[in-house]
C-alpha cells in the first residue's frame, strides 16, 4: 500500500507529511502498567501510516483506508462517534492536546496499518500517537516525546472508557531497533535493553476474537484497586512478597490470585532484565513460562487457543521462551525465536496451532523498531 498515493488521489495533492508509528508486543509485564508496576516491551517493525496535510479551516477529515470509511469532524465540536469507533481514538487526541493548550490547525489524513486488528499489537496505541505526532508537527508546537504517551493514555481513559495504562503508548513512542524498553510506570524513568541480534520477535496470533474485553480489562483493574485499598497502599507496586505473604489469607480469594500475579509479575520483569543484560537466555524463557501461567491461573486472562499456542511455541527447537502477549481474552501469543530456527518453527506451530484448534493461526516474524517519526519521501 502507498499511502501517499492514495492521499494524492482521495485529495488532490501531496501529502506535507506521513507519520508511522508502530505497534507492540510485550516481553514480559503483563497488567502491572496501571499497578504503577513494571512492563519489558518492545515496539516492532509493524504499524500504521497517517499522512496528513494542513487546511485552512478547522475540519479534520481523516479516510480510514483499512476500513474503507472516511469521518469528518471539527476541532471546535469533538463528540464521541457511536460507530466508525476507529475514528474515536483520533478524536480523543485532538480533544486532549487542546485541553492542554495546544493550538490545532485542521487537517486532510490517510491512516492505515499493517497490523493485525484486534491481535494485542496496540494498533489503537499506534494511531493515537501517530495522531498526537501529526498535530505537533502540523502545528510547529513543542510537545516533548516523552509528554505524548500520558497525554494518549488520558485520551484512551476519558474519551474511548477503556482504563489502560500507560506501556502501549509509550513503547510506540520511545521504543528503539534491535531494544526492548524498561518502563517504571510510577516514575516514568525508563531504559533500553539490547535484544541478541539472533532472536526473532514471533508474533503468533491465535486468530480468536477478543470477547468482552473492554469491560474483563476494567474490571481487573478495579480488583487491583480492592487489592491496594486493603493493604493500605496506592498501588500494588507498593505490595513486597513478604506483605502478601502475611496478610493473604484475608483476602477474597479473586483478589488474592489478582495481587499474587501482579506481585509476581513485576519480580520476574526486573529479573528478565537482569537475564537479558547477561543473555541469560534460559532464565529469560524460565521467566516468561511462569508469567503465562500466572495470567491464566491467577489473573485469569488467557484463553484455550493461548494457551495451545504457548504450549506448542515452547516445544520447538530454538524457541527460548513463550507467552501470551497484551491484554489477553484472545489476541496474540509472543516467542523469541532462534533465527536459525525460526522457519521450521513458524511451520510447525502453524501446523500444530490448525490441528489442535481448527483455525488458522498468523504468524509474523519481527523485529524491535523505533518508535513515531516522519518518513522521508522515499520511505512511503
Ligand atoms: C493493554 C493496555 C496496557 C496494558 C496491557 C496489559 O495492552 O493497553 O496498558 O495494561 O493491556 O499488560
Amino acid at each position: 500500500m502507498n499511502v501517499r498515493q492514495e492521499f494524492q488521489s482521495r485529495f488532490g495533492c501531496a501529502p506535507a507529511h506521513v507519520i508511522w508509528t508502530p505497534g507492540r508486543v510485550n516481553l514480559i509485564g503483563e497488567h502491572t502498567d496501571y499497578n504503577d508496576g513494571f512492563v519489558l516491551p518492545a515496539a516492532i517493525d509493524r504499524g500504521v501510516y497517517l499522512a496528513v496535510a494542513p487546511r485552512a479551516d478547522r475540519e479534520v477529515r481523516v479516510y480510514a483506508l483499512n476500513f474503507d470509511a472516511q469521518k469528518t469532524f471539527s476541532l471546535d465540536a469533538i463528540t464521541h462517534a457511536a460507530t466508525q469507533l476507529w475514528s474515536n481514538y483520533l478524536q480523543g487526541v485532538a480533544m486532549m492536546l487542546q485541553e492542554h493548550g495546544y493550538t490545532l490547525r485542521g487537517m486532510d489524513a490517510v491512516l492505515w496499518g499493517n497490523l493485525p486488528v484486534g491481535a494485542s499489537l496496540s494498533s489503537s496505541a499506534a494511531v493515537q500517537v501517530a495522531t498526537a505526532y501529526a498535530f505537533k508537527t502540523l502545528g510547529a508546537f513543542d510537545l516533548p516525546l516523552e509528554q505524548i504517551p500520558a497525554l494518549c493514555q488520558r485520551a484512551e481513559n476519558v474519551f474511548v472508557g477503556v482504563q489502560s495504562g500507560i506501556m502501549d503508548q509509550f513503547v510506540v513512542t520511545l521504543g528503539e531497533r534491535d531494544h526492548a524498553l524498561f518502563l517504571d510506570c510510577r516514575s516514568l524513568v525508563y531504559h533500553r535493553v539490547p535484544i541478541p541480534p539472533h532472536l526473532c520477535l514471533v508474533v503468533c496470533d491465535t486468530r480468536k476474537p477478543r470477547a468482552l474485553a473492554a469491560s474483563a480489562y476494567n474490571q481487573r483493574r478495579a480488583e487491583c484497586e480492592q487489592g491496594a485499598r486493603f493493604f493500605g497502599v496506592a498501588a500494588l507496586r507498593d505490595v513486597t512478597m513478604g506483605m502478601f505473604r502475611a496478610r493473604e489469607n484475608e483476602l477474597p480469594n479473586v483478589i488474592r490470585k489478582r495481587v499474587r500475579h501482579v506481585v509476581t509479575e513485576n519480580q520476574r520483569v526486573l529479573d528478565t532484565v537482569t537475564a537479558l543484560e547477561r543473555a541469560d537466555l534460559k532464565t529469560m524463557g524460565a521467566l516468561m513460562a511462569a508469567s503465562h501461567a500466572s495470567l491464566r491461573d491467577d489473573y485469569e486472562v488467557s484463553v484455550r487457543e493461548l494457551d495451545v499456542m504457548v504450549e506448542l511455541a515452547q516445544a520447538q527447537t530454538g524457541c527460548f521462551g513463550a507467552r501470551m502477549t497484551g491484554a489477553g481474552f484472545g489476541g496474540a501469543a509472543l516467542a523469541l525465536v532462534e533465527q536459525n530456527a525460526v522457519a521450521d518453527f513458524v511451520k510447525n506451530v502453524s501446523a500444530g496451532y490448525k490441528k489442535q484448534m481448527a483455525r488458522e493461526p498468523a504468524l509474523l516474524v519481527t523485529r524491535a523498531e523505533d518508535g513515531v517519526r516522519a518518513l522521508n519521501a522515499n520511505e512511503a
